[in-house]
């Protein structure tokens, strides 16, 4: 949802400002502009589209400046346009800004200031935010960064924001409240970012806000931090752990491919300090300080959006198996809405890969205040859900960038598993033997996925039949009911192919009525106490001359005989298996999107970090 960017230094600011920004792609591609401050002034360069566009209306000599700001745009307030496009200059273009998130009060801040005479060129909030700032700067008297603090305390909403003005080449100020921001320190100079890959490769000390902060980054005189509130504040500056060749392709040919390929290593990672075999134990951190908590828990409420929330699903049959607890899975934005009832011995546990989701964030927010313990399972280390958790597990599966997440989903089932398992041994609900086995074979579950890749080929010749069709159905019982809805969600977010994902038994109760030879299921259908179930409604699917993709257990003699195609996967528990089964249909949608010409890593009218309600 937008990103933004920003330095200031001795070096040249566009070609950091426009790296970063493609670096941030994955948060919007509408529009993308930068702002950059020189002995002319402010000058804006903006362009709807992608970054590349706005590169395509530079002049052949990039104005010289040291001081600047970027912007890439998901559109709210106003559709994706030149005009609207971000900075934004004040009226009278003595100071420009960039905003990732919403002024929910615009409407009246905007009639105010019309009322005093300002103009309006844009449809967005962003305009009435430096106008409003620039009003108060002019009428008050103050300095820019006071006036940026005033108007804060006026705005509904959310923010990340940094904001520049004519003939002040010493510093940026920027704020934060429910969108991020990240200041990278450098020798004499500074970065912002909304995450910190736009300046890696310079520097990695770096300051994430926190809520209601706003900074001001002076060549002269530092970094100094406050509150809205004009409370001072003293920079936590941590040391990252990312490296850039972890952002960068890595010779595939698209973000999303890698990271399909990056599973074994990521579910490795996610298990690494964690899953002890040779001590027969599971070390979780952050769980351990709040067991008994989740010991005495009522039930355990699991809020998340997307695919996370798929891997929510995921947690609720391994957690009510294993460990017997009561867990509901709840989309955030639905829960925060409908007046949950909470207490103090509920447990919500927060699913999301970059930990900015908007409506997971509010949603735990909520069950903060009626006394709920909250757990973060997060990607993205230092996130805005990260920080607002009680405790935490990261999953470890390294910046995931294709809008549609892949990684992320195996490491969050990952770290579920570790966590219904330790529940299930303090319980006392699993058996000696049966745990040591799971625990075994998690252990090999880098090599079962290593191994399950193997069917590159196979789904690429499955994608080379199927692209063209209009609809898909995707089945599954059991735990791998939740891996047919993430595999629909995959083939519809990338290929725009109509896809849903049913419980298999569910399907005879209405998606039946879809299937004719033109309509293909692609079923999860694996040696598991359902095995025998599934194969029936293959059969009803077969019956009605449906077309079927099984994904079956290696050596399966039974559905090969009824399906259209195969695709086999290693023998693992079924407890485990959405971590080898989910492969296939991830494999099988990024070839369809592929043959059919579409943007895989950044799909129409999707971002990956969802900042906005
Ligand atoms: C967006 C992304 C999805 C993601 C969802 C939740 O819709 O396109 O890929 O699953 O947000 O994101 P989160 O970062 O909270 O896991």
């Amino acid at each position: 949802m937008c990103g933004i960017v920003g330095y200031i230094g001795p070096k040249e600011a566009y070609p950091i400002l426009v790296k970063g920004l493609k670096r941030l792609e994955y948060r919007g591609y509408d529009s993308a502009g930068v702002a950059l401050l020189n002995g002319n002034g402010i000058e804006i360069f903006k362009k709807q589209g992608k970054v590349i566009k706005m590169e395509g209306i530079m002049p052949s000599e990039t104005p010289k400046a040291t001081l600047g700001i970027g912007h890439t745009r998901w559109a709210t307030h106003g559709i994706p346009s030149d005009e609207n496009s971000h900075p934004h200059y004040s009226q009278s273009k003595n100071i420009a800004i960039i905003h990732n998130g919403i002024i929910e009060n615009y409407a009246s801040i905007k009639e105010r200031l019309q009322g005093r005479g300002f103009t309006f060129k844009s449809d967005t909030d962003t305009e009435v935010l430096v106008n409003l700032i620039e009003d108060i700067l002019l009428s008050e008297k103050v300095a820019l960064a006071e006036a940026v603090r005033i108007a804060l305390n006026q705005v509904v909403g959310a923010y990340a924001i940094a904001v520049i003005e004519e003939g002040n080449h010493d510093q940026i100020v920027v704020a934060k409240k429910g969108s991020p921001l990240v200041i990278g320190i450098g020798e004499g100079e500074y970065y912002i970012a909304s995450d910190a890959t736009p300046f890696i490769e310079y520097t990695k000390q770096a300051v994430y806000l926190e809520e209601e902060e706003l900074a001001i980054l002076s060549l002269s005189n530092g970094m100094e931090l406050k509150s809205i509130t004009n409370e001072i504040k003293t920079p936590y500056v941590q040391e990252l752990e990312i490296e850039l060749e972890s952002i960068e392709k890595g010779g595939y040919d698209h973000f999303m491919l890698k990271e399909i390929n990056e599973q074994p290593k990521s579910i490795f990672d996610t298990l690494r300090g964690r899953l002890l075999v040779n001590e027969g134990t599971i070390q979780l951190g952050g769980f351990n300080e709040f067991k008994n908590k989740f010991l005495s828990a009522d039930r355990i409420i699991i809020v998340a959006c997307g695919t996370s929330w798929h891997a929510g699903l995921v947690a609720e049959y391994l957690i009510e198996d294993l460990a017997r607890i009561p867990v509901e899975v709840e989309y955030a934005s639905e829960f925060r809405y409908r007046n949950p009832i909470i207490t103090e011995r509920d447990i919500v546990i927060a699913v999301s890969q970059s930990g900015e989701t908007a409506d997971t964030l509010s949603a735990i927010k909520l069950a903060k205040e009626k006394g709920a313990t909250i757990f973060g399972v997060c990607n993205v280390v230092g996130s805005s859900i990260a920080r607002e958790a009680h405790a935490g597990a990261y999953t470890h599966a390294g910046p995931e960038i294709g809008v549609a997440s892949t990684k992320a989903f195996t490491a969050q089932v990952t770290i579920f598993t570790l966590i219904a398992l330790t529940l299930a041994r303090k319980k006392g609900t699993i058996t000696e033997s049966k745990f040591r086995q799971l625990i075994n074979e998690l252990d090999g579950m880098p090599d079962k996925v290593a191994e399950t890749l193997k069917v590159d080929a196979q789904a690429k010749y499955i994608a080379s039949v199927y692209k063209d069709v209009a609809n898909c159905l995707f089945l599954g019982r059991g735990i791998n009911f939740p891996v047919a809805l993430e595999g629909a969600l995959k083939l519809k977010e990338i290929s725009y192919i109509h896809a849903e994902g049913y419980p298999a038994a569910e399907m005879k109760h209405g998606p039946i009525a879809l299937i004719d030879e033109e309509m293909p299921t692609v079923v999860v259908a694996t040696k598991t106490e359902h095995y025998e179930k599934v194969v029936s409604n293959i059969q009803e699917i077969k019956a009605r001359e449906g077309k079927i993709i099984a994904v079956v257990t290696q050596g399966d003699t039974v559905i090969s005989k009824i399906a259209d195609h195969v695709i086999e996967v290693p023998y693992v528990d079924e407890r485990l298996s959405p971590l080898v089964t989910s492969i296939p249909l991830q494999l099988i949608s990024y070839h369809i999107a592929v043959m059919r010409g579409c943007n895989i890593d950044q799909p129409r009218n999707l971002a990956k970090s969802v900042t906005v309600e």
